[in-house]
């Protein structure tokens, strides 16, 4: 039976991929701070080893004996500006998963959870004129970008060095469906950013459309966590998929002025359109993860939106 371990795999995303792992038949060692398995309802045979990937001795507990290492395990906002914390748990840790992966020998597949704020999306220095593939430069504008970035080169060259395969996967902003209203559509995400015209009179309740600083459409690209995990199991599952980065993102980019409105009357909100300084357009290719993985994603926006807004009226 092959034996996976999941850092990470009691947060957000690792609780669906250990599930999903269990169903597929693997045995699954889960590395994490405190043992929430009961409380998650994961399955009996999920092992934990409770340890800090700061602390070398705790994870190469982790990793000796496992087949496959899937890394999940990191932080990021709010820590955002605790700029060392984010060094020590993201880098330093990364770099002991690393280690104890070449210390071990054991493990002969990595799965990485790097992410699109390599790429510097949605408020990037850059612009961006066609949709982001793997090979374009990357221009992180922030140190979670940067250290992920960090983390992909040492992962590809351990790699190489130690005999290893890897897939550093790049999610593109996930979310669970039911978080999306909040998170993208109300006026309190935007409200320092946009223009002093467009804010009089806007409750931070509001909907909105935020638009580029100049008034054209702007678009972005989310994930639903539920295609993250998809995207997740299948690069552990392909054994022939090795040494390669790859984008998961959903089957299509989210153009803000197509749905705020719905949203609104759905809601019974006032909305209208701003114009917000700093953005930048981005869609994700996701040619790759489909060619390679066989990555299907189910969550387009639409359906994203129709799952917001019923859980939405479910909390009226
Ligand atoms: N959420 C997003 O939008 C997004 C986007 C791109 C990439 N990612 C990446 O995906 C991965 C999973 O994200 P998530 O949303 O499930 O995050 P999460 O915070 O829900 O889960 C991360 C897990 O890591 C564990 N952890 C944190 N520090 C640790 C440490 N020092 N030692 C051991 N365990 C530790 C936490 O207990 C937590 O359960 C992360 O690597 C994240 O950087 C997330």
């Amino acid at each position: 039976m092959t034996t996976v371990l999941v850092t990470g795999g009691f947060g957000r995303v690792g609780k669906h991929v250990v599930e999903q792992l269990v169903e597929s038949g693997y045995k699954v060692r889960v590395f994490e701070l405190t043992d929430r398995r009961e409380a998650l309802g994961l399955h009996e045979s999920v092992e934990t080893i409770t340890g800090d990937l700061m602390v070398y001795k705790d994870v190469l507990r982790a990793v000796r004996g496992v087949d496959i290492v899937c890394h999940l395990a990191a932080v990021f906002p709010p820590f955002f500006f605790e700029e060392f914390r984010l060094f020590d748990v993201n880098v330093k840790g990364t770099f002991h998963v690393l280690q104890a992966m070449k210390e071990c020998g054991n493990a002969k597949k990595l799965v990485f959870a790097s992410t699109d704020a390599v790429y510097a999306t949605g408020c990037s220095l850059d612009e961006y004129t066609s949709p982001l593939d793997e090979t374009m430069p990357v221009w992180p504008i922030n140190t979670y970008g940067i250290f992920k970035y960090m983390n992909e080169v040492m992962i590809e060259k351990y790699a190489r060095l130690h005999g290893f395969s890897f897939v550093n996967l790049r999610f593109f902003w996930l979310m669970d469906a039911s978080e999306m209203i909040d998170l993208l559509f109300r006026a309190r995400n935007y409200m320092d950013n946009i223009v002093p015209e467009d804010r009089e009179g806007l409750h931070p309740d509001d909907i909105v459309a935020p638009l580029l600083e100049n008034g054209d459409v702007f678009f972005e690209h989310i994930t639903e966590t539920r295609d993250i995990c998809q995207g997740i199991v299948l690069a552990i599952k392909n054994t022939g998929v090795g040494s390669e980065t790859i984008n998961l993102a959903a089957p299509d980019r989210l153009d803000y002025t197509k749905y705020y409105e719905i949203v609104a009357s759905r809601l019974g909100k006032p909305c209208r359109r701003v114009r917000v300084k700093g953005l930048k357009n981005y869609e994700a290719d996701i040619r790759k993860a489909k060619k390679l993985l066989g990555y299907s994603p189910e969550f387009s926006v639409r359906k994203m939106m129709d799952e917001a807004l019923a859980s939405c009226r479910r909390g009226m």
